[in-house]
């Protein structure tokens, strides 16, 4: 397909990627920064423009902005008479309405960095504004990706959600621990191979039966400790105690 794409950061940047790789070509980069905008187009072999064109003749339209310019964008496109799409988790495929006819959702489940060397595997959540839309969206999709699932709004957002959890938070776990060990002297590195192996572990087991640690072994005296030990670092010991209460009621009052 001919492909332009709005905007020239993260997700931009490495499905503009994909999607050269698997053959599709790319018209434009459309994006409000000059620079990042530039630096894609010239990767891409495509030409950077400020704002859509009507010259342009693109096949397919990504907006790739943050959540909240998607409407804004796709208020610009009004018109334009091609397959419209956004890559949010949490936006309604509706805000694409004013684009046409022909509109729908490629959201790309994975975190994506410009900076990544190798484009990683993406299943990828899609919709479309009616079933000939979503067809050809899943048909686009399927080129990209082997793991491409349709979803309405409300259960891209729950899957969003779920993905905030998993990725966000785990993260902002390790930021937290880094930043403890940093402040004691200790080397973070030496948690990486932890880190690898129980993600890995995932692979063959569900989380629930992989948990370990004092709190599923109602090992309170070594819960106390750490407690202890966090006294100087009070938000990190209220997520200590959050997460120890969360795990010992997980397992008293199983779902
Ligand atoms: N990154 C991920 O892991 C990921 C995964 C799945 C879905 N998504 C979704 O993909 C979309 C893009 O995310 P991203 O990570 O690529 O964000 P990003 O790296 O922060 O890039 C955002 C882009 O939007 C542009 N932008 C922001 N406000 C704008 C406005 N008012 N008008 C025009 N352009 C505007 C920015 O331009 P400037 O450079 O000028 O600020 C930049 O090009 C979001 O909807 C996000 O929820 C992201």
């Amino acid at each position: 397909m001919n492909v332009s794409l709005i905007g020239s950061g993260n997700v931009a940047t490495v499905l503009g990627r994909l999607i050269k790789q698997t053959g599709h070509s790319i018209d434009a980069i459309i994006s409000r920064n000059p620079v990042s905008g530039n630096s894609l187009a010239e990767e891409l072999g495509a030409v950077w423009l400020p704002s859509a064109s009507a010259e342009l003749n693109s096949e397919l339209y990504i907006i790739a902005v943050s959540d909240t310019a998607v409407a804004a964008v796709a208020d610009e496109l009004t018109g334009c008479n091609a397959l419209v799409l956004h890559t949010s988790g949490a936006v309604s495929k509706e805000v694409l309405k004013p684009a046409g006819d022909r509109y729908g959702v490629l959201y790309p489940l994975q975190s994506l960095r410009k900076e990544l060397k190798t484009v990683p595997v993406i299943p990828f959540l899609i919709d479309g504004s009616s079933n000939s839309a979503t067809q050809t969206i899943s048909h686009f999709a399927k080129t990209l990706s082997g793991f491409v699932q349709q979803a309405g709004d409300a259960e891209r957002l729950k899957m969003h959600l779920s993905a905030v959890i998993v990725s966000n938070f785990t993260n902002h776990l390790y930021a937290l621990a880094h930043r403890y060990c940093q402040a004691e002297g200790l080397d973070f590195n030496l948690l990486h191979p932890l880190i690898k192996e129980v993600a890995g572990r995932l692979a063959l087991n569900s989380a629930e039966n992989l948990q370990t640690g004092p709190a599923i072994r109602g090992d309170g005296q070594t819960i106390e400790k750490h407690l202890q030990l966090l006294g100087e670092y009070p938000s990190l010991q209220s997520v200590y105690q959050l997460f120890s209460e969360s795990i010992t009621g997980f397992y008293q009052s199983p779902v």
